[in-house]
């Protein structure tokens, strides 16, 4: 056992040394100029994904968990993905099957679906499931699973095992890095057009059914200090932890020596906090060796906590949530960012959450349900994320016409202008329901009151109980001049610099983009702009709308 925390922890000198020194904006996949390899630039205070030399927004879909097994399963997949206008797919790569004995590896299946995925004009998101997937070890090979002296298993509280491997062991570390190292390897060589843009390291690793480990391996470690690193970090950015985990240290006196108890107190939360620092070491280390092969962009998802249960025995412990994203943040410096699976609503909350310390949005599961469509128009406008991606893609049947391949087709059009405005807060994005009608925006000098379509009452919808939900982005492309993107939404203007001054409707016309060029399909005007008085989309309607606005008196 002291192998491993000794290698662990030389590891982390090393990662300290080499980042430890760097502001976090540094410490991601970069693409280096003039790179094939997809990667990650900053543009202003945005995170933009390069691939093919170009930014590129995830109009994705992830698999559900067994579809990306055979060619067969997957064959009447492949025209729904189309159907839906997917430009990227998420789909995962098991451990079990890709060595199923230890050391010998088999790439067959997995090169025949990647192959596929390209000639149906599909990006790939690979997601790892290698030591964890939802906190569980189900798709470690039979040979870890049966050797449990060599691959140990975390022990509860009672001192009972689960199907969890414990990330205490060196022998685990060793043999899920190297199935992740030859992954990469294999990618690296295979791949040449480098169609696989992202890489998903683990599959919502968290701690079942209590807080932490109870192994005697991971008994000992508790005991032990804090590692200085993790202990330099806290003192380092003390005033700019996110407030929940800096008010958890703050309660116990800012301590910063002895062991995690001593520091964070007897307490729930510092068995989680434990637990997600030694989580994130062990993530690090594949991440490492896995760049080291071909550095693709790299991250982690979280299933989500709910705020009032407690962690193991609430939600799934010191997964990569923003309660602790400081402990994931200083514990797996390579990690490009930490990503919220969404099956719970509200998702600007978390998304806030998400975007604090730097974090880049992006989304890679969201429960395939009839908010999704105006969900990836907001996070893609209001956050700029990465992109956006509904759970069990396939798991519809009729596809034609689905209003996410709508959204999809829009938001394909405007990923160039949303690209070139990135970074420069000219980018917004709103989400409507009957509870939440209503967003106020300021872009340039205009201040935009943005609502629901079915606020006007001209649509069937908006006398129901539940309104379907609305979305859209929205771009100013000049002090005039903006784009407007998605479905169900009324917009009116004023001006914030003379409000005495009306502010009126120039041009308003519906178009397409037609490769990269503007081409008007209809000139809107009359009812359709309310005689000058609105900007508007009805619900249900996916259109891209361009429109000037003037100022009188
Ligand atoms: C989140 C996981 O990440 C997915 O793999 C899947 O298990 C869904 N939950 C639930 O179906």
């Amino acid at each position: 056992m002291k192998k491993i925390i000794l290698q662990i922890s030389a590891i982390s000198f090393i990662i300290l040394i080499l980042y430890g020194c760097k502001p976090r904006d540094e410490q991601r996949t970069e693409r280096s100029e003039n790179s094939a390899i997809p990667g990650l630039v900053k543009k202003g205070n945005v995170t933009q994904l390069i691939v093919d030399g170009k930014p590129f927004i995830i109009l994705g879909g992830e698999l559900g968990n067994s579809t990306f097994t055979s060619m067969e399963s997957m064959e009447p997949v492949w025209p729904k993905l189309k159907a839906l206008n997917l430009n990227t797919l998420l789909a995962p790569v098991y451990w079990e099957l890709m060595e199923p004995e230890e050391g010998i590896f088999d790439f067959a299946l997995y090169d025949q679906l990647f192959n596929e995925a390209e000639k149906n004009g599909l990006k790939v998101v690979v997601l790892w499931f290698g030591a964890w997937k939802n906190s569980m070890s189900s798709h470690a090979p039979s040979w870890v699973k049966k050797d449990q002296v060599r691959f140990p298993r975390i022990r509860d509280n009672k001192g009972k095992s689960h199907e969890i491997l414990s990330p205490f062991s060196e022998n685990t570390l060793t043999a899920d890095r190297k199935a992740f190292e030859t992954l990469m390897d294999h990618i690296r060589k295979k791949d040449k057009n480098h169609n696989i843009i992202m890489i998903q390291v683990e599959n919502e690793i968290g701690m079942l059914p209590v807080a932490r480990d109870y192994s005697d391996a991971a008994n000992e470690k508790f005991e032990e200090a804090v590692p200085a690193e993790f202990v330099n970090y806290l003192k380092k950015n003390k005033d700019i932890l996110v407030p929940e985990f800096q008010q958890k240290w703050a309660a116990n006196g800012f301590r910063d020596t002895g062991t995690w108890e001593n520091i964070f107190g007897k307490s729930v939360y510092t068995d989680e906090i434990f637990m997600a620092w030694h989580y994130a070491q062990f993530v690090n280390s594949l991440v490492e060796y896995g760049k080291k092969k071909l550095p693709l962009p790299m991250f982690v998802n979280a299933a989500l906590n709910r705020p009032e249960r407690e962690p193991g025995t609430g939600y799934p412990s010191a997964g990569p949530l923003p309660h602790i994203m400081d402990v994931w943040k200083a514990g797996a410096p390579l990690i490009d960012f930490l990503s919220p699976d969404f099956y719970f609503p509200n998702i600007e909350y978390w998304c806030d959450l998400y975007t604090r310390q730097e974090n880049t949005l992006f989304i890679p599961e969201h429960v395939f349900d009839n908010t999704a469509p105006a969900k990836a128009a907001f996070t893609i406008g209001h956050y700029e994320s990465l992109g956006f991606s509904p759970f069990s893609i396939e798991s519809i049947q009729d596809t034609a016409n689905h209003p996410l391949g709508r959204m999809y087709h829009i938001l394909q059009q405007m990923v160039p202008m949303i690209a070139d405005h990135h970074g420069q807060d000219k980018i917004e994005g709103v989400l409507f329901d009957k509870e939440k009608p209503e967003r106020i925006l300021q872009m340039g000098n205009y201040e935009l009151t943005a609502r629901h379509s079915y606020t006007l009452g001209y649509e069937g919808g908006s006398r129901s109980e539940v309104w379907d939900p609305s979305g859209a982005v929205i771009i100013q492309t000049g002090e005039n001049e903006f784009y407007l993107a998605g479905t169900g939404i009324v917009i009116t203007f004023k001006n914030i610099l003379n409000p005495e001054m009306n502010v009126g409707l120039l041009k308003v016309d519906e178009g397409k983009f037609d490769k990269g060029e503007w081409k008007v399909i209809r000139h809107l005007n009359g009812d359709q702009t309310h005689q000058g008085r609105h900007v508007r989309i009805f619900n249900n309607d996916f259109v891209i709308l361009r429109f000037e606005l003037y100022d009188y008196n």
